[in-house]
């Protein structure tokens, strides 16, 4: 493919089929990353790739903004030992994150032409993934890129116009104007429809018991709240009532399998048609939630 194409079509990618992705292409991917330009060539990127697949699901776990069951994780991290050694101050604070995202995006363009979908992340528990991956404190986690061979068609999210973004020579106040311009409602999207999905087929029991609630399911449930919590001081605010109807959802979710009824089902599917309007129409979302409040009355009569 021709550059121009590979960055056209390069989109973020919320879904993954189960294939396999080889370690030769895994490999490919990272000769791509690393020749990346790096700030006085320090090189201190490290690639970590999980594609085992415990592991990749236990990052997933801890990793609220990543989606679609990808095959393999990519941490980029830095290593702090080097830019000590290499006594790189300014590169500590300025040039790292900058050297992981052109890695990172070299990297995301090779596996579109190879035809491969990526996701960064950004939206992960820093101290849970670097404990999994058993980094020592000299590595700074930068980002997470999820991998694998895309499933569907991704969306198309609009770009601004050229004149929002193009300024020549000097500035002379033209930001201002593009300011006032309505802004777009593009925003990362940290579609969990699939986390969600994962809840509701991982229950094997009907039973009407208390018992019959799945631990994993529990523990997830737990682990992906407190993961939200703690990364969102950081996010957009938008995010956070996408979180917790995405919590309610799980949660409803586990009640129907335990005791059954009519009234989980019909709040998980209210909940799954609604919840992505979050980003995209939020008057609607505010709709779903009153529906989902009106619905939930049901339950006080059992
Ligand atoms: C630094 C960074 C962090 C991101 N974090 C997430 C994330 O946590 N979850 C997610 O679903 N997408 C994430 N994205 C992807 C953006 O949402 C996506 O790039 C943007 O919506 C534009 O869509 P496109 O990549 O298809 O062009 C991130 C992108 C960047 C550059």
């Amino acid at each position: 493919m021709q550059l121009t194409e590979v960055i056209e079509k390069r989109r973020s990618i919320r879904k993954f089929s189960d294939k396999p992705v080889s370690r030769g292409i895994l490999e490919e991917l990272i000769k791509a990353a690393a020749l990346a330009p790096t700030a006085s060539n320090l090189q201190a990127w490290r690639f970590f790739v999980a594609d085992d697949p415990k592991l990749v699901r236990d990052i997933d776990s801890f990793s609220p903004g990543l989606s679609g069951k990808p095959p393999v994780i990519i941490a980029i991290a830095s290593d702090l030992a080097e830019v000590e050694r290499r006594g790189s101050k300014n590169s500590l604070v300025y040039g790292l994150m900058m050297d992981a995202s052109m890695a990172a995006e070299n990297l995301m363009l090779k596996a579109a032409d190879l035809g491969l979908g990526t996701c960064a992340i950004k939206s992960y528990n820093d101290k849970a993934v670097h404990k999994l991956l058993n980094l020592p404190d000299t590595m700074r986690l930068e980002i997470l890129i999820s991998l694998g061979w895309p499933e569907g068609e991704p969306r198309t999210p609009k770009r601004k116009p050229m004149e929002e973004v193009l300024f020549w020579n000097a500035w002379e106040g033209q930001a201002e104007e593009a300011a006032d311009k309505k802004p777009e409602k593009e925003t990362d999207s940290p579609s969990t429809a699939e986390k969600a999905l994962k809840t509701a087929t991982l229950a094997e029991s009907r039973n009407s018991k208390a018992e019959h609630f799945n631990k994993k399911e529990l523990q997830d449930l737990l682990i992906y709240m407190i993961t939200s919590a703690a990364g969102l001081p950081g996010e957009p605010q938008m995010y956070g009532p996408l979180r917790l109807i995405e919590s309610s959802r799980r949660l409803a979710g586990m009640l129907g399998d335990a005791y059954g009824g009519a009234v989980f089902g019909e709040l998980t599917a209210l909940i799954d048609a609604g919840k992505g309007k979050n980003m995209t129409d939020p008057e609607g979302f505010c709709e779903m939630l009153g529906e989902a409040a009106a619905q939930a009355t049901d339950l006080l009569s059992d």
